[in-house]
């Protein structure tokens, strides 16, 4: 599979993630409600440095966790870190769409949250989602978050702006992908420029059809606000696999 980043992307995901220190309110009430046995093992999908994994194995204890991201350096940075921390936890380099070496139905627990999903192209989405089925064991639970393409009025107006640039520039149209807005709370004033990566906005409606085209059944959904009662920007699938009664 091609890397989907550019130089300048990947720095940039590099420069906003690899610090992260904690958790947030939301991922933590999340892992709490369905993460609760901490024998069962664990995939953190687009891990970072690393951050949600060491929650587990430092303040829930548990023991048997990989943790992969396509950005090789946020891997080098998570294994400095494991090592400081002496840490079991196994990172790897691997892309969600082609988990490769990494054996079938062996997951109790799946964690793709924050904008791994998101970040994944249009034609890799779909792959993601049947890999993560794929690892999971049959009774795993699967949380999953989305960007909400119902959070940001605007959204329709900067799809509408984005493929006129796209058409001028002679790319490929895409439909809800959006290079994102604000960096740090400022402009991102390289909104139209070829360098930026778009990530995705989706719908309810349609990720409940991925998700149940790609096996797994639906237990939860909660909006970001549901959860913080403060107005926000993602959207939290939890699942299971169908084959599960
Ligand atoms: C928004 S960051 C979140 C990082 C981490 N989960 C955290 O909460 O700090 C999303 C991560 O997903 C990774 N990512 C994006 N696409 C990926 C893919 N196809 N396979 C694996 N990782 C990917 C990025 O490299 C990035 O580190």
């Amino acid at each position: 599979m091609s890397y989907p980043f550019s130089k300048s992307f990947e720095a940039h995901t590099l420069k906003n993630w690899a610090g992260r220190s904690k958790i947030n309110n939301v991922e933590r009430y999340l892992l709490s409600k369905y993460f609760e046995d901490n024998q069962a093992s664990v995939l953190d999908a687009g891990t970072g440095a690393g951050i949600l994994p060491f929650h587990l194995e430092q303040e829930r204890g548990f023991k048997n966790i990989t943790a992969f991201d396509i950005i090789p350096q946020m891997i080098e940075i998570a294994k400095s870190k494991a090592v400081q921390k002496q840490s079991n936890i196994n990172f790897l380099i691997s892309d969600a769409s082609d988990l490769k070496g990494i054996e079938s139905n062996q997951f109790g627990y799946l964690c793709y949250t924050q904008q791994i999903l998101s970040m994944v192209p249009k034609n890799r989405l779909k792959p993601a989602l049947q890999e993560a089925h794929r690892v999971g064991k049959k009774d795993c639970t699967l949380i999953a978050s989305f960007l909400d393409w119902n959070s940001r009025w605007y959204n329709p107006i900067l799809n509408f702006n984005t493929n006129a640039a796209r058409f001028i520039q002679g790319k490929p149209l895409q439909n809800k992908y959006l290079p994102e807005v604000n960096f740090n709370g400022k402009l991102n004033w390289k909104f139209y420029s070829k360098e930026q990566h778009p990530l995705l906005w989706a719908k309810k409606s349609e990720v409940i059809n991925l998700l149940h085209n790609c096996g797994f059944k639906i237990k939860s959904f909660y909006t970001e606000e549901d959860l913080t009662n403060k107005k926000g920007y993602a959207f939290y699938f939890v699942c299971t696999k169908d084959n599960v009664e």
